[in-house]
């Protein structure tokens, strides 16, 4: 999907280039085409060998815009190859530009030559950012739908300051990318809310001690990341999970739960303003009876442990569901996976359900990749070879996107 995709990497000026040498190299390694343009201040940063080396190719700078030696000039070429555009640091002074369509270097004529997505990353100190002007531009730039925005987070600066505008992580920005580069930016989620379970509950005995499973929960992170790049409101229903994982949702409302009691709560809060529904956690079936308040020393743990069943969400949103609401549910199996997942399917009455096989190498639980088949209601079949699990998020997109809804 990365291989020969061409993307242009523009170079603000501002102490945040240096995290962008992170992304050059990413892309590069992955098989991505990229080419740097360099601005005259983002220079003084990071010199042009540098994009040059990590990039593996020279680098476009202002030089060369106003001495031509191609016959074309050089910002419609390089409008032209780009399929997708990163500005990074989006600098406060690149930012005034583009919202008002200046374009008095190569970087800023080069955007206007080009119809490409172009995924913009602020970076500047924490009064810069909180300029009225600066964020009036901000908002009119979002008004634009070409551009899309990862929004700077908050932290220490290189100035020393702790406060908004520190640049989004690399790895936040280049999963956008990978999103921009499948979707090239469309936006065919705006308007919607998609409700997002993930990862796996727990279900303690006492403070220590917990029945769980293995689910991680970057399946529903990733469904999370992709409808947001869609433009949807997405709502997280999120079990115990790495913080690390969680940190690039910006935008996503996160609702963090431990228990299957817990996880249904807050999904039921949600769900009437809900327009699809995914639930990709792995929601445990059965709880211990008691809880105890204290850790309990081993020479009182019991032999045998009493359960109780716990809610299962899914049947019961089922039993909620409007008819214009899609509800999808997912059945993580071994050895054969249709058969069970369609029998999910028809039992808990779902639109759809994603039957994802966790015994293979590289896929399921913890894994970045996954494998899947997609079956609706109406008997529709697609099956997803090995992807990364932000790829089967959009393909699932794309189901649902082709289905109608179930009538039981
Ligand atoms: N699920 C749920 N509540 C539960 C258990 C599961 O909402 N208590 C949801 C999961 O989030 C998933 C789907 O139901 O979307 C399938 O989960 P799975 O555990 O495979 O289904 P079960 O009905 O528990 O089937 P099995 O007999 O295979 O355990």
């Amino acid at each position: 999907m990365l291989q020969g995709r061409r993307v242009l990497i523009g170079v603000g000026g501002g102490i945040a280039a240096y995290k962008v040498c992170q992304v050059i190299s990413t892309l590069a390694k992955l098989g991505v085409e990229v080419r740097t343009v360099s601005t005259d201040n983002a220079q003084q940063f990071i010199t042009p060998l540098t994009l040059a080396t990590l990039s593996r190719h020279p680098v476009y700078t202002d030089d060369l815009f106003w001495q031509p030696s191609q016959y074309r000039p050089l910002h419609i070429e390089l409008g032209e190859w780009a399929e997708l555009m990163l500005i990074a640091p989006l600098t406060a002074n690149l930012m005034a530009k583009l919202t008002h369509g200046l374009a008095d270097n190569l970087l800023t004529s080069t955007v206007l030559a080009s119809t490409s997505p172009i995924l913009l990353a602020p970076a500047m100190n924490t009064d810069m950012w909180q300029q009225p002007s600066v964020q009036r531009n901000w908002q009119v730039l979002q008004t634009d739908l070409r551009y899309h925005a990862v929004s700077p987070g908050t932290g220490m600066l290189a100035c020393d300051r702790v406060g908004m505008g520190r640049m989004a992580e690399p790895s936040e920005i280049l999963t956008y990318l990978h999103s921009l580069l499948y979707t090239q930016g469309k936006r065919d989620l705006v308007g919607k809310h998609l409700l997002i379970s993930a990862g796996g509950t727990r279900e303690h005995l006492d403070p220590v001690r917990f029945i769980g499973n293995p689910s991680t929960g970057k399946m529903g992170v990733a469904l999370a990341q992709a409808a947001s790049h869609r433009g949807a409101k997405v709502t997280l229903v999120h079990a115990p999970m790495e913080p690390r994982l969680l940190s690039g949702l910006s935008g996503v409302r996160l609702l963090p739960v431990v228990s299957a009691l817990e996880m249904r709560q807050a999904v039921l809060s949600s769900f009437s303003e809900a327009d699809w529904i995914i639930m990709a956690a792995a929601v445990a079936d059965v709880r211990p009876k008691e809880y105890y308040r204290e850790k309990l020393p081993k020479r009182l743990l019991p032999d045998q442990l009493p359960l109780s069943v716990a809610p299962d969400i899914l049947s019961e949103l089922s039993q909620q569901k409007r008819s214009q609401q899609r509800l999808i549910g997912f059945a993580a199996q071994t050895g054969d996976i249709f058969t069970p997942a369609f029998e999910k399917l028809q039992r808990k009455k779902l639109d759809a359900i994603v039957a994802n096989a966790i015994d293979q190498v590289d896929s399921g639980f913890g894994s970045d990749q996954n494998q899947a088949i997609f079956l609706d209601h109406e008997g529709r079949k697609v099956a997803i070879g090995q992807c990364s699990k932000l790829q089967m998020s959009h393909h699932l997109f794309d189901f649902i996107h082709t289905m109608s809804g179930r009538n039981y």
